[in-house]
C-alpha cells in the first residue's frame, strides 16, 4: 500500500537537496552507519574532546598495527604542500607544472568538429569532449607511458555553458539546472541531441609530443558513447519482464548510459561506468485516483513524477522521436512493449566499455546491482580464484556492494563474461569492528517469493529493496573506494552526513551536522576478498584542525586539512589520492566549508597516515577523476564545473563564474590537466 506524504515527497524542497542529487530514498529501519561507529567508540570508552583524541584507538588501528602508528615521515610523499586557495586558478607544488588537455567540446573524432563556446550542434558534440568530467583511466598502448587511450565519463551536464550563445540562453537568467522550453511546453531537438551527447564517455587517444606537451590524436579508436548509444543487457536481468521495452522487446538491449560518475577498470583491461544519478532523467506521470501510481523499481530509485521530468525534459523534445520520448517511462500501451514504462529498468548498472576496440557494444553488466553505482573497484586479480570487485551506492543512507564472480580468474582467457554470474553481497559494519558481506540471492537473507523476491533478476533491478531486507548498513553517501594494489586494503569515501542532528551530539560523538566525512578501509584474513567476513576501522576523519583525525594519531594540519572526501585512488606505488566534492564552491561562498577554499586534491602515505595537499583548483568546481600512466611519471586530473556557484542573474550579465581554463571571457569548461615534475620523477615524490 503506497503513502503518498511517504513515498512522493517533492525532494527537491528539502533542506538536503543538491542538484545532482537524487532523492533520499530509503524509508527502511536498518542501522546506519554513524550509529555502528558510535556504539563502537562508546564501548571501548574512548574520551572524546576533540575528534583528535580518539584517533589511536578508534581509527588506524585495526590493519596497521601499532607500529604503524608511530609518527613518521613518509617516503612516498616527498612534494612540499600547496596551500588552501580561494583563487580561479589551478595550484600545483613546487617543481611540478601542468597543462590543458580534453576540455569540453575538444574534437575527438568524425570530421574533428571545431570547438565554438556555447555554439556548437548536437551532431558536433557527437564528436567532441562531453561536459562535467568525471571518472578516467588511461589505457596505455603497447604499455606506454606516452602513448595512450584516455576513456573520461561525463557525470551530468550544465545547460546554459553548452547553449551560452543561443537563443534563449543568452543575456538570460538561468541556475546551473535551467533548460529553455517554449511556449507549448516543448524543446528543441537539438538542444536535447547535444545534452544527450555531452553525456556519457569520451574515449580518445593521447600521446606526448616531441616538445613534452600532450595533444589529442585522432585514432580509429576515438569514439563517444552517450546517452544514446545502442547498449546491450547482459547478466540475469537480461531477457527478463524487467526490461522489454518497444525498443527491445525482448530485453536484450537498450540505448544510453547516463550520469557516468565514477568508472572501473577490470583485470582484463576494459572500462567499466557507472550509471549513478540517472534516476532523475525520467518522468513516470501514471496515476491512480489523482495519485502518482509507480512500480517500486521506479520509486525506490527516486524517478521522477513531474510532468518534466527530475532534470532536463528530453522526452519533451519537439519532433517526439522515439528516442527521446523514451524518456517518458509512464505506462501508455496495451503492454510493456507498446511504451517506455522499463526504459528506467534498463539504467542504474555498471556499463562495460572496451577502449581499444570502437565496434565492441558496451554491455550493462547488471549482475554487479542495480543502483547509484559510484563506481567500482576490483579487487587484484588471482589466478584460479573468482573475480571480486566493490561498488558504493551513492545517495543518503545507501550501502555498499561487493561481487564476487562464479567462474576463477584466468589471465588471458577472462572476458568481461566473467561479471554476468555470481553472488552480489551488501555490506554489515558491526560496532565492534567487524564487519559481514550478506548475500543478495534467491533465497538467502529472505530474498524469497514470499517477501516479494521472484528470482535473482527481481531482486538485482530491486537491489535497494533487497538489501533493506537483508539487514544492511546504512550509509552516508558512499563515493568512490581504491584497493591499494600491494597490500590488498581497500578503501571507501563517505562524503559527508549533514543529517546528523545537535541532539544526536554527545561525548562520544562530537560532530553536529557531519559536513566534513571521512574515508573508511577494510581488511580479510590473509587478504582473501572473497570471505563473508572483514576488518574495518576509519583512515581519516577529515576536517579542520579542531575537528578531525588521522590514523597516526593527531588531527589534520595547515598541510592537510580538507573535506568531503569524493575521489580517491591508491596509485601504482601505494600513494591514496584523494579528492575532495564540497559542491559548488565559489569566492562568495559562505557556510561551513568556507575554510577549505576551493576544491582540492591531497596525497596520503597509507602506512605512515601522513597526508599533504596536493593541488586546488579553480572556482565552482570539483575536483574527481585521477589516474598515472604507468611509470607514474604523468597524471591525469579532471576539474568538473568551473564556474557552476554562478547564480541566475550572473549568468545572465555575462559573468559565467569562472574563467577556466581558456581565461579568454567565455564560458567554462570541465577540463583534464595533465601534471608532470619538472625533473621527470614520479608524481607525489
Ligand atoms: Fe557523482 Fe557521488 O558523485
Ligand atoms: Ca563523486
Ligand atoms: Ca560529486
Amino acid at each position: 500500500m503506497k503513502d503518498f506524504e511517504r513515498d512522493y515527497p517533492d525532494y527537491t524542497e528539502t533542506m538536503g537537496y543538491e542538484h545532482g542529487d537524487e532523492p533520499q530514498c530509503n524509508t527502511s529501519d536498518n542501522p546506519n552507519f554513524y550509529e555502528v561507529m558510535e556504539t563502537r567508540v562508546a564501548r571501548r570508552g574512548f574520551l572524546i574532546g576533540g575528534l583528535a583524541s580518539i584517533a589511536t584507538g578508534f581509527i588506524g588501528n585495526a590493519l596497521t598495527g601499532k607500529a604503524a602508528l608511530a609518527q613518521s615521515t613518509s617516503s612516498l610523499i616527498g612534494f612540499t604542500a600547496v596551500p588552501i586557495s580561494f583563487d580561479d586558478t589551478v595550484v600545483v607544488p613546487e617543481g611540478y607544472s601542468f597543462q590543458v588537455l580534453g576540455a569540453t567540446g575538444e574534437p575527438i573524432s568524425g570530421d574533428m568538429p571545431a570547438y565554438r563556446p556555447g555554439a556548437n550542434t548536437g551532431a558536433e558534440q557527437e564528436h567532441q569532449i562531453g561536459q562535467c568530467h568525471d571518472g578516467i583511466h588511461f589505457f596505455p598502448i603497447d604499455g606506454s607511458s606516452e602513448d595512450g587511450i584516455i576513456a573520461v565519463n561525463h557525470e551530468y551536464i550544465e545547460p546554459r555553458f553548452l547553449h551560452a550563445e543561443k537563443a534563449g540562453y543568452k543575456g538570460v537568467a538561468h541556475d546551473k539546472r535551467s533548460v529553455v522550453y517554449d511556449a507549448d511546453g516543448m524543446r528543441d531537438d537539438d538542444d536535447v541531441r547535444m545534452e544527450i551527447a555531452a553525456h556519457g564517455v569520451t574515449i580518445y587517444r593521447t600521446t606526448k609530443q616531441a616538445d613534452g606537451r600532450w595533444a589529442i590524436v585522432a585514432d580509429p579508436r576515438n569514439r563517444k558513447v552517450t546517452g544514446n548509444t545502442p547498449i546491450e543487457i547482459g547478466g540475469p536481468v537480461r531477457g527478463s519482464a524487467h526490461v522489454r521495452t518497444k525498443f527491445s522487446p525482448d530485453g536484450t538491449m537498450t540505448r544510453g548510459t547516463l550520469n557516468n560518475c565514477s568508472h572501473g577498470v577490470t583485470p582484463w583491461k576494459t572500462y567499466l561506468t557507472a550509471e549513478e544519478n540517472w534516476a532523475g532523467y525520467f518522468a513516470n506521470t501514471t496515476q491512480i485516483d489523482q495519485k502518482p501510481d509507480l512500480p517500486r523499481e521506479h520509486s525506490r530509485y527516486g524517478v521522477s513524477t513531474n510532468p518534466q521530468g527530475g532534470r532536463y525534459g528530453w522526452h519533451l523534445a519537439k519532433s517526439g522521436a522515439d528516442e527521446y520520448l523514451r524518456f517518458d517511462a509512464s505506462t501508455k500501451g496495451a503492454d510493456a512493449t507498446q511504451d517506455y514504462r522499463n526504459e528506467p529498468n534498463t539504467y542504474g548498472y555498471m556499463v562495460e566499455i572496451d577502449p581499444y576496440n570502437a565496434d565492441a557494444t558496451p554491455i550493462k553488466r547488471t549482475a554487479l546491482g542495480r543502483f547509484a553505482h559510484e563506481g567500482v573497484v576490483f579487487a587484484p586479480s588471482v589466478e584460479g580464484a573468482p573475480v571480486v570487485c566493490y561498488s558504493g551506492d551513492d545517495s543518503r543512507f545507501e550501502y555498499i556492494y561487493k561481487f564476487v564472480s562464479d567462474e576463477v580468474y584466468t589471465e588471458g582467457k577472462t572476458d568481461g563474461s566473467i561479471l554476468d554470474s555470481g553472488t552480489l553481497y551488501v555490506a554489515k559494519f558491526n560496532d565492534d569492528g567487524s564487519g559481514e558481506w550478506l548475500a543478495l540471492a534467491p533465497g538467502r537473507n529472505g530474498l524469497t517469493p514470499a517477501n516479494g523476491f521472484a528470482d535473482l533478476a527481481d531482486i538485482l533491478v530491486n537491489t535497494r529493496l533487497a538489501a533493506d531486507l537483508a539487514g544492511a548498513t546504512k550509509m552516508d553517501r558512499p563515493e568512490w573506494g581504491t584497493i591499494d594494489p600491494n597490500t590488498g586494503t581497500a578503501y571507501f569515501a563517505l562524503t559527508n552526513n549533514s543529517r546528523r542532528t545537535q541532539a544526536q551530539v554527545d561525548a562520544v560523538n562530537p560532530r553536529a551536522e557531519n559536513n566534513f566525512g571521512q574515508i573508511v578501509r577494510w581488511n580479510y584474513d590473509n587478504g582473501d576478498h572473497t570471505k563473508a567476513s572483514f576488518d574495518w576501522d576509519l583512515f581519516v576523519i577529515a576536517g579542520n584542525a579542531k575537528n578531525s583525525a588521522v590514523a597516526t594519531g593527531g588531527a589534520l594540519s595547515d598541510d592537510s586539512t580538507f573535506a568531503c572526501p569524493d575521489g580517491l585512488w591508491c596509485d601504482y606505488d601505494s600513494r591514496l589520492w584523494i579528492q575532495t566534492d564540497m559542491g559548488d564552491t565559489g569566492p562568495d561562498y559562505e557556510g561551513p566549508l568556507k575554510e577549505f577554499g576551493m576544491n582540492m586534491m591531497l596525497a596520503a602515505d597509507p602506512a605512515t597516515g601522513e597526508i599533504k595537499r596536493f593541488l586546488t583548483g579553480p572556482w565552482g568546481q570539483e575536483t574527481t577523476g585521477v589516474v598515472s600512466t604507468p611509470d607514474g611519471k604523468t597524471m591525469f586530473v579532471n576539474f568538473q564545473h568551473p564556474g557552476a556557484h554562478a547564480s541566475a542573474d550572473q549568468f545572465g550579465a555575462g559573468d559565467y563564474g569562472s574563467a577556466f581554463p581558456d581565461y579568454a571571457g567565455t564560458v567554462p569548461r570541465s577540463a583534464t590537466v595533465v601534471i608532470t615534475k619538472d625533473d621527470g620523477g614520479i608524481i607525489g615524490t
